[in-house]
């Protein structure tokens, strides 16, 4: 017997979520700008895989049993970006099925390992984050392909009735029993749209009233788990007609609230929670009785890699010497070369040398800043680890005399990239005055990733 009360499980599938055993709703008291809405974040990590995929992959297989198209021994295929294969893994081992998983190599490594590591067969392809249903090459070309030969079986997230019927029958009675019918706005980020689509029925039915709000990131984002506006016109889920708004949140935004959600509320959000809680912000008005809920799909523990690239703050040796002030050693070494005409250059004559020479030019930023904007062929090897990867020597110039440029965000860090390079031997050598920085003000050329 499971008790929920006790919880104590016969199995691990017993700790499943539904309306008797919700997923946690946390009020969040310090980086909502409200004074009178109330917003509440639902805790999908505490499904027992993980993340609001759990629903989703029990409810997929469940349903694939009941019409006979999963049976004993199943072998199993899914296109995913990772929350999905995580929890159809479990269940598969749990239920005796096995699953292959084809999937982008742009998935972060952590989610990439832990599928291997919960038994799962990974085979990375080439594609974009998210599954492209176009793509020939893509994860969901070979599921299909995969899909149909005689023993195997693909659940198909992205068109399978079943995943918005997962939230209609769990996560939309969890919130309306949990905020007892007071819920006035469910606010959800953009994936498969299984979400979005079958909580915002439930709630709708329950009271038509209650706004549902969907949110994407931006083209060109990297938020694992959700769409851009584009990639959702390929996502047969999507029902805009179902929502009563759309808002779009930039990377940038989606990344500094989820350090300020985990450092101010003590929530251990990932990304895409904090892009769904930015678009309530910008969507949801300030008036006393509404009550938020936003979904929070998963933690911020898979997401290490990811956080590291747009908080560079994060980096390896980024905060050495906080508190301690800045390294009086590095700074006099800089002192020593700066200004000086011949280790030095202005940004108007690097960006003539640049045009005319192409010189090797060295990016010492870290690599959040350097994605953003670099020199065009730039090559980027972060200050803090130049002098930590012999690698590195091999991508740096094989003549020493050839022309070399370095460069950061303000032309600092790059008298330190500049005195490693000519302790290394490098001959020509100039630090850009004033950086990317400078480089952006005149107008000239940059390349983004
Ligand atoms: C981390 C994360 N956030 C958000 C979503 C979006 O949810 P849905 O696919 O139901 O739209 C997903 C789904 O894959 C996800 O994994």
């Amino acid at each position: 017997m499971n008790d929920h009360a006790l919880r104590v499980y016969d199995s691990i599938l017993g700790l499943q979520c539904d309306a008797d055993n919700p997923t946690p709703l946390v009020r969040l008291n310090r980086v909502a700008p409200f004074e009178h809405t109330q917003v509440y974040a639902k805790l999908e990590w505490y499904n027992p895989f993980g993340a609001v995929k759990d629903r989703v992959a029990a409810n997929l297989v469940s349903d694939g049993e009941e019409r006979g198209t999963v049976h004993a021994g199943q072998k199993l295929v899914e296109p995913t970006s990772g929350n999905t294969g995580m929890a159809l893994a479990m269940i598969a081992n749990a239920r005796g099925y096995s699953l292959t998983t084809p999937l982008s190599s742009e998935i972060p490594l952590e989610k990439r390992t832990m599928l291997r590591f919960f038994g799962a067969d990974v085979m990375e392809l080439q594609d974009t984050l998210c599954p492209a249903p176009g793509a020939p090459e893509g994860a969901i070309a070979k599921a299909t392909e995969i899909g149909g030969r005689p023993d195997f079986h693909m659940l198909n997230q992205y068109v399978n009735e079943a995943n918005p019927e997962a939230h209609y029958k769990t996560t939309g009675p969890e919130i309306w029993r949990q905020t007892a019918g007071a819920v006035t706005h469910f606010v959800a980020g953009l994936g498969t749209c299984g979400t979005i689509t079958g909580t915002g029925r439930f709630l709708k039915e329950q009271r038509a009233g209650v706004q549902v709000v969907g949110v994407y990131p931006t083209e060109g984002h990297d938020i694992p788990g959700v769409r851009s506006l584009r990639q959702l016109q390929q996502t047969q889920l999507y029902r805009p007609d179902e929502y009563d708004a759309q808002v779009e949140v930039a990377n940038q935004q989606a990344f500094d609230l989820c350090l300020r959600l985990n450092r101010e509320e003590s929530i251990t959000a990932g990304p895409s929670s904090a892009m769904a809680l930015a678009g309530a912000f910008a969507t949801v008005p300030d008036e006393p009785g509404n009550v938020v809920v936003v979904i929070f799909p998963d933690s911020a523990f898979k997401y290490a890699s990811s956080v590291v690239k747009h908080l560079p703050q994060l980096a390896r040796g980024a905060q050495a010497g906080n508190g301690a002030g800045p390294n009086p050693l590095l700074e006099r070494m800089r002192e020593n070369v700066r200004g000086n005409p011949e280790l030095t250059i202005d940004v108007d004559d690097a960006h003539e040398q640049w045009r005319r020479e192409k010189p090797f030019v060295l990016d010492v930023r870290p690599a959040g800043q350097y994605d953003e904007a670099h020199i065009p062929g730039a090559i980027n090897i972060p200050l803090a680890e130049l002098g930590e990867n012999a690698e590195y020597l091999a991508v740096l110039p094989r003549d020493f005399d050839a022309p070399v440029l370095s460069v950061c965000q303000r032309g600092n860090a790059s008298l330190s990239g500049l005195l490693f390079l000519k302790s290394l031997g490098y001959r020509n050598v100039r630090s850009i005055n004033g950086g990317t920085l400078a480089w952006r003000e005149k107008g000239y050329a940059t390349d983004s990733e």
